[in-house]
């Protein structure tokens, strides 16, 4: 991303509204979007995340249809229905909209009356297949005939499923109405066309500085581009009566083209977000805006919408269109229509609370570069191999052994040996290469590393072994522990945008309130609160500001300095374990906090007179504590 960049908008394709939510939906665009937003969001970036159901079009009316019901009712029904879906998956749209919203139609019928006012559409009269006895045109998607590519018998007038050709309606062999059944005539009508062949050295233009996009997509526009006679004029209208209406005179009857309306969805998505600010989000040249799409909407998002937002002239045009490719699922393609699918509402009756689990396994075997598959073995593989065996069991020994010796509250480390150098500069290289990974739209690369820190936890463990060790040095211990327990830290902070759940359960069992992505690697981890006690109690303690008159290393000892304090009440020595941390001649003059009844101890044969309190941070570096304003004497109480 430049350095020119202040906010980034990402998008999210808007799915239709005629079916639940399903893994290859979660796969293709709605799971990499969401890591993406997450980690913006915890590197403390502004971002927006825009999503919403795409509600017009051939496939809600079909649907309607089949169910016997209205369209409106279809789209009623699924946009609840998936909008539910996604949010139980924890995927964190700013916004979940919807295309029938008074506020979409206004935007997307403003949009095409500027594109008319400048003169960009061409009108033409073509001749569209007409179903006489349903009395309407039929959209491609409502003929089906032989393909003339490879003889299917059930190819649709827009594509052939079989042999994957695109089609023109007209290319059928015996065409057929699935209105009525009946043949459907040729008919003339007037739509409105986008000229995308006046615009295509625009457009090649505009692509051409996006050698950068991912081989699949670049790809795929390049083909469109270079392909037979290149880009064709396209109809913006059709003879459809569910829709935006088309506002212009003379085109009763007609709506606008769903793939026209579905992408300006962002736009009035937006609006109805942030009514005040939205032209920020579109308008700005330093906003980044992202798309995240599957592979069948590519055409539409790095062509089509371009184009539009070009013609019109007002709008920032997409920095990247990170698309995937399809997932199928047990070797089959997923489909709707045939119910080959896992419905993630369905998902989550067998698997409660267990969303991690498959933005897990739909993460590490994303499409991202080819179609891929999903099975239930993977899944469960996944799942106990990696989740449970490396991520869990480091977590659990950690934490276990954290309240086994310490009832809980995190050990200072003492001296860091070699290995534990080592391991703390291993800790400190991971969030940065899961950064890079992400940023360059590379999840499943990503997510390998969150899993790789993990077993750099568990190969510490492993190589330290601290329930051994426990026996003979429990100082030793204590290093290592801070060190696992910094190392679970970092990766409830990494593994956020991937797992949140998880993570929020890491925060949880750690204690801490959720951190953010800068606070990786230097991670300090907070001691958690100590049991209540009374003020009774409390106040039994008399502590003093106190000032150190003399200061001197105990003999033969690495940490111990032997003090005089003068308390306010009398001149006391004091032996205190800071040496590491401060030199004798740095601190005569220094004001401390100080415990005065404490009774005397004996420490290598000095009695020591009370103690001084020291703030002490989670790698057990030292600080005194001292009054904050001047003139607090010699004895003043702390309360
Ligand atoms: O493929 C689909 O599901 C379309 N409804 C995606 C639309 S994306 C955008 F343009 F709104
Ligand atoms: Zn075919």
């Amino acid at each position: 991303m430049s350095a020119t960049y202040k906010r980034t908008l990402v998008t999210s394709a808007l799915p239709y509204a005629n079916g639940p939510v399903h893994i290859g939906h979660l796969a293709g665009c709605y799971l990499p979007s969401d890591i993406f937003v997450r980690y913006k969001r915890s590197k403390g970036e502004d971002v927006m995340f825009i999503c919403g159901s795409d509600e017009h079009g051939v496939p809600i009316t079909i649907k309607a249809k089949k169910e016997g019901v209205s369209p409106q009712d279809v789209v009623d029904k699924y946009h609840k229905m998936m909008g539910d879906s996604f949010k139980e998956f924890g995927i964190s749209f700013d916004i979940y909209s919807r295309t029938s919203n008074k506020i979409h139609h206004e935007t997307a019928s403003d949009f095409f009356k500027t594109l008319y006012d400048k003169g960009v559409f061409t009108e033409e009269i073509t001749e569209q297949y007409y179903d006489e006895e349903a009395k309407q045109f039929l959209a491609d998607r409502y003929i089906t005939g032989t393909c003339p590519k490879c003889a299917n018998p059930n190819a649709y007038g827009d594509q052939c499923e079989k042999c994957g050709s695109t089609l023109n309606a007209t290319e059928l062999i015996d065409p057929k109405s699935t209105l009525s059944g009946s043949k459907p005539v040729l008919k003339e009508t007037k739509n409105w066309f986008l000229p995308l062949d006046k615009l295509q050295p625009k457009i090649q233009a505009y692509l051409d500085q996006h050698k950068d996009w991912k081989t699949n997509v670049y790809g795929q526009c390049k083909s469109w581009l270079d392909s037979g006679d290149g880009l064709q004029p396209r109809a913006m209208t059709r003879d459809l009566d569910w829709g935006v209406p088309v506002p212009v005179k003379g085109a009763e009857g007609k709506v606008l083209y769903v793939w026209f309306d579905a992408p300006i969805g962002y736009i009035s998505a937006t609006k109805e977000l942030r009514p005040n600010d939205w032209e920020l989000y579109w308008k700005d040249k330093e906003t980044r805006l992202i798309h995240f799409i599957g592979k069948d909407n590519i055409v539409f998002h790095c062509i089509i919408f371009p184009a539009m937002l070009m013609e019109h002239g007002d709008f920032i045009l997409a920095d990247n269109v990170p698309a995937n490719e399809f997932l199928n699922l047990e070797g089959d393609k997923i489909s709707t229509s045939r119910n080959w699918a896992v419905w993630l509402h369905e998902y989550l009756i067998d698997f409660k609370d267990k969303q991690d689990v498959l933005r897990y396994t739909l993460c590490s075997n994303a499409p991202e570069t080819k179609d891929n598959d999903f099975t239930w073995a993977d899944f469960q593989t996944k799942n106990n191999s990696e989740l449970v065996a490396i991520l869990g069991n480091f977590v659990n020994r950690t934490l276990v052994l954290t309240h086994k010796y310490y009832n809980g509250s995190v050990p200072s480390a003492d001296t860091y040996t070699k290995e534990d150098l080592l391991i703390l500069e291993q800790l400190s290289a991971f969030p940065d290469k899961i950064s890079a990974a992400i940023e360059q739209f590379k999840f499943r690369e990503a997510l390998a590393e969150m899993m790789n820190l993990a077993r750099l936890g568990n190969k510490y463990l492993a190589e330290t072994e601290p329930w051994k060790l426990i026996k003979t040095d429990e100082q030793r211990v204590k290093t290592i522990m801070n060190i696992a327990l910094q190392i679970t830290c970092n990766l409830a902070i990494v593994c956020e945008p991937f797992i949140p759940f998880t993570s929020n359960k890491l925060f949880h069992m750690l204690n801490m309130p959720v951190l953010k992505w800068h606070a990786a690697k230097t991670v300090t981890v907070i001691p958690p609160a100590k049991p209540e006690t009374s003020f009774d109690d409390f106040s039994k303690m008399d502590i003093r500001t106190g000032t150190i008159l003399e200061a001197e290393r105990v003999p033969k000892t690495d940490k111990l300095l032997k003090l005089k304090i003068d308390t306010g009440i009398d001149v006391r020595t004091v032996v205190s374990g800071i040496a590491e941390w401060y030199k004798p001649e740095d601190i005569i003059g220094q004001q401390v906090s100080m415990l005065v009844n404490l009774a005397p101890r004996k420490i290598k044969g000095i009695e020591s007179q009370g103690m001084i309190l020291m703030a002490s941070n989670s790698k057990g570096e030292l600080s005194f504590i001292a009054a904050t304003k001047p003139d607090f004497n010699n004895g003043s109480e702390i309360k």
